[in-house]
């Protein structure tokens, strides 16, 4: 393709749901053609991470409607003071159990602002949340220095994969693991998503103290209207 082909032409692209496929169709002067990408380019990876990083929301500001917190608080009890510690406008904090603390780091009119978790010394029974995803390893091994009980992330399924992941996982008492069978998608700011995701999602629970290996469960969003 010439340089002035790409400049008059246009690229959509598509992502399969089904096998992650990068999928790029050319429209140039008319003619388009399609072209499959099945390497994890960078531009795929950070498609399949939700958006373009031009597209993704600033500080990784996603909202987690309540109907995907409650099918895992219907699983785990949390007695005691719980500290949802990137609380952006209290989606996870308003359907926590007991004594919730909430903070963030940018004010989203909820909680205490101006807290940046990874800085804190508090010490609390346990931490839910769902975190920037960038610093989610980061989130989940300051929260285990922070509690007594569990530590419960809402994090991408993928989040198990990784060379680095391997021994963080070995070393840290991850319990359960409860993938979601239905796609689940994000809030935008204030936009209500409504569709489902590109991606797997799970509730990645730790226990201070557990010494097996972490089982598996499935859960399922409640549905929209509920
Ligand atoms: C993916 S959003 C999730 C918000 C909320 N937990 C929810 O699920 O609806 C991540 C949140 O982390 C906050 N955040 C980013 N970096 C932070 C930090 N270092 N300490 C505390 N909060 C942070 C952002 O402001 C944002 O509100």
């Amino acid at each position: 393709m010439s340089t002035s082909s790409i400049i008059e032409g246009r690229i959509d692209k598509t992502v399969s749901a089904e096998t992650g496929v990068l999928e790029l169709t050319e429209s140039v002067a008319g003619d388009s053609h399609q072209r499959m990408v099945s390497g994890r380019s960078n531009f795929q990876s950070s498609f399949l991470a939700g958006d373009s990083t031009e597209q993704r929301e600033p500080n990784d500001y996603y909202k987690t409607q309540p109907r995907y917190t409650r099918p895992m608080l219907a699983r785990e009890r949390f007695d005691g003071v719980v500290w949802e510690c990137a609380c952006g406008d209290g989606a996870i904090s308003r359907v926590l159990p007991g004594e919730v603390i909430s903070t963030d780091l940018h004010d989203r009119g909820f909680g205490e602002t101006g807290v940046d978790f990874l800085a804190t010394t508090k010490q609390v029974n346990h931490i839910v949340t769902n975190p920037p995803y960038s610093l989610a390893q980061k989130f989940v091994e300051h929260a285990l220095q922070c509690v007594s009980g569990k530590v419960a992330m809402l994090l991408k399924l993928n989040f198990l994969e990784g060379q680095k992941r391997k021994p963080f996982f070995e070393r840290t008492p991850l319990r359960t693991v409860y993938v979601f069978s239905d796609r689940i998608s994000f809030d935008k700011g204030d936009v209500e998503s409504k569709g489902s995701g590109l991606l797997a999602y799970a509730w990645f629970v730790w226990e201070i103290g557990y010494q097996g290996k972490p089982t598996l469960e499935w859960i399922k969003s409640e549905s929209a209207n509920s």
